[in-house]
């Protein structure tokens, strides 16, 4: 029985303005997915993280892994990814060896998710959830509107009740045969793994997120992630 993190870090962040790709930028001087692969490496049930990388990336994200220091038991692999974060997901379950029943898909842009986050989902996955998903309340009230495109006001739909809501994070967690099934059923376009395990019907479950799982996605978050990490080192 053993545990694998897939970081899909193939996108371009064209959301954090013009520049390398999203994961292959710095944070404090170290490239953001360095950072994630270590947050993947810290949990000791992790034996193997497979990065996908840009799809011209595959050579340049090898050094990366080979110049910083990362722990020794664990295994890496990188594999090049596809057009759609989906499809790199894919490409990297792709390369899973046998030996692992339990898969996180954890995203690049999430450098900084503690590695008690990480264990939650392990254990609540060992504890028989098909799929866990990390997650927390929402602050802001959200609506749902009826999507413009010339720019004219958007008109609200509706108002989900607060409460009920909550903002996903990852690393997602899964017994590794249902995320394949999943993978090989579901061609609807999703952004995330865990909507695919309930659109086969199959039971997914949140535990506690964590403040310092964000994504990075806007230049504020890069400001946010900086200080995150100068407070670690404090
Ligand atoms: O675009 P979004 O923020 O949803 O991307 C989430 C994660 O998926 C990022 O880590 C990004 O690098 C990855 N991704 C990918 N392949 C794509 C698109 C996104 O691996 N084609």
């Amino acid at each position: 029985a053993g545990t694998a993190a897939v970081i899909p870090a193939a996108g371009r962040g064209v959301r954090l303005g013009p520049g390398a790709p999203k994961a292959l930028r710095a944070l404090n001087g170290t490239p953001m997915l360095i950072h994630a692969v270590r947050a993947m490496a810290a949990s000791r049930a992790v034996s193997l993280v497979v990065v996908v990388a840009p799809p011209d990336g595959a050579a340049e994200v090898k050094s990366l892994l080979d110049t910083h220091s990362l722990p020794e038991r664990t295994d890496f692999l990188v594999v090049p990814g596809g057009d759609t974060r989906q499809e790199s997901v894919k490409l990297g379950l792709d390369v899973l060896p046998p030996g692992i029943d339990i898969v996180l898909v954890h995203d690049a842009a999430r450098p900084l998710v503690p590695v008690d986050t990480v264990d939650a989902v392990i254990e609540a996955v060992r504890d028989g959830a098909p799929a866990v998903v990390p997650a927390l309340p929402l602050t802001d009230t959200v609506k749902e509107v009826e999507p413009r495109t010339d720019g004219s006001p958007e008109p609200v739909v509706a108002t989900p009740e607060r409460a009920r809501l909550r903002a996903v994070q990852t690393p997602q967690g899964f017994d590794r045969d249902t995320l394949l099934h999943a993978h090989e059923t579901v061609t609807d376009g999703v952004t995330d793994d865990a909507s695919m395990v309930e659109q086969l019907g199959k039971p997914v479950v949140v535990v506690p997120g964590h403040e310092e799982a964000f994504k990075v996605t806007r230049p504020l978050d890069l400001v946010l992630a900086e200080a995150v990490l100068a407070r670690r080192r404090a």
